[in-house]
């Protein structure tokens, strides 16, 4: 059975369409891709399964239960935990403090010092730089920030957007790796927005690929690196 089933969503902004008739499962540690290109609808994929935004046809399920219709709190209660596109730190405030704001939910508090220490075996560098304020770190630390924030929240599906977005590709290749250590340490079920379809297919299980709001393709990792149209449209070849 399925940990996340999303069954033939649609949804958008106001009167604007954007997803059409999206099916998608999501097994238990799994680790699965959602690649396309700008504008295709990954981000609003991901916002209509935190519950920012509801979707006008179709359903969702979680662990057996329905959470289409649940409150973005109730959905984080449900350790279905979003690190959205562009890190979104408080970049007033210091890591330490980041990373205390994404443990303010009822399940993860009383874990608090437990899951600290896991983001801290991580990302070492953010045991290092506690005390730093979050907007001077670099990006590549920046990230490493909010994926320890969502950490924090003991998620069991942890969903990335672009993590990987406007880092030098050595810094890349760090978070992709944190990405998988994260599932082979945790057990944590992964959910990966890219763009870099080459990173993020090598540690996924599978993948679907997005077009214009509607899931065009999907297979396994190995399936989707051999198939002639992500070849074409997303590898260069
Ligand atoms: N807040 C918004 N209001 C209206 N349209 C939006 C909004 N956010 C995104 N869109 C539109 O939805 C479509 C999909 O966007 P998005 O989900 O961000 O794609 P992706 O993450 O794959 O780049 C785009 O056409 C975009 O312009
Ligand atoms: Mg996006």
């Amino acid at each position: 059975m399925s940990l996340l089933n999303i069954d033939k969503i649609s949804a958008g902004y106001g009167e604007i369409q954007v997803l059409l008739d999206i099916s998608l499962q999501v097994k238990e540690g799994e680790v699965v891709s959602i690649i396309g290109a700008n504008g295709a609808g990954k981000s609003t994929l991901l916002k209509t399964i935190s519950g920012l935004i509801v979707p006008s046809a179709g359903s969702i399920q979680f662990a057996g239960e329905t959470i289409s219709g649940m409150s973005p709190d109730e959905i984080v209660e449900q350790a279905l935990i979003h690190i959205p596109e562009g890190r979104r730190l408080f970049s007033l405030m210091t890591v330490y403090e980041n990373l205390e704001m994404g443990a303010y939910s009822k399940r993860a508090e009383p874990n608090f010092e437990k899951n600290l220490q896991a983001v801290h075996q991580l990302f070492p560098r953010l045991q290092e730089r506690g005390k730093q304020l979050a907007g001077t770190l670099s990006g590549g630390e920046q990230q490493m920030v909010a994926i320890g924030r969502g950490m924090m929240a003991e998620p069991r599906i942890l969903m990335l957007d672009e993590p990987s977005l406007g880092l030098a590709p050595v810094l890349k290749k760090d978070i992709f790796a944190a990405i998988k250590k994260i599932t082979d340490e945790h057990g944590t079920t992964i959910v990966l927005v890219e763009q870099d379809v080459v990173n993020s297919l090598a540690i996924s299980d599978r993948a679907y690929v997005m077009e214009q709001g509607q899931v065009v393709l999907e297979g396994t990792s190995a399936e989707l690196m051999g198939d002639p149209h992500i070849k074409k449209a997303f590898l260069g070849l």
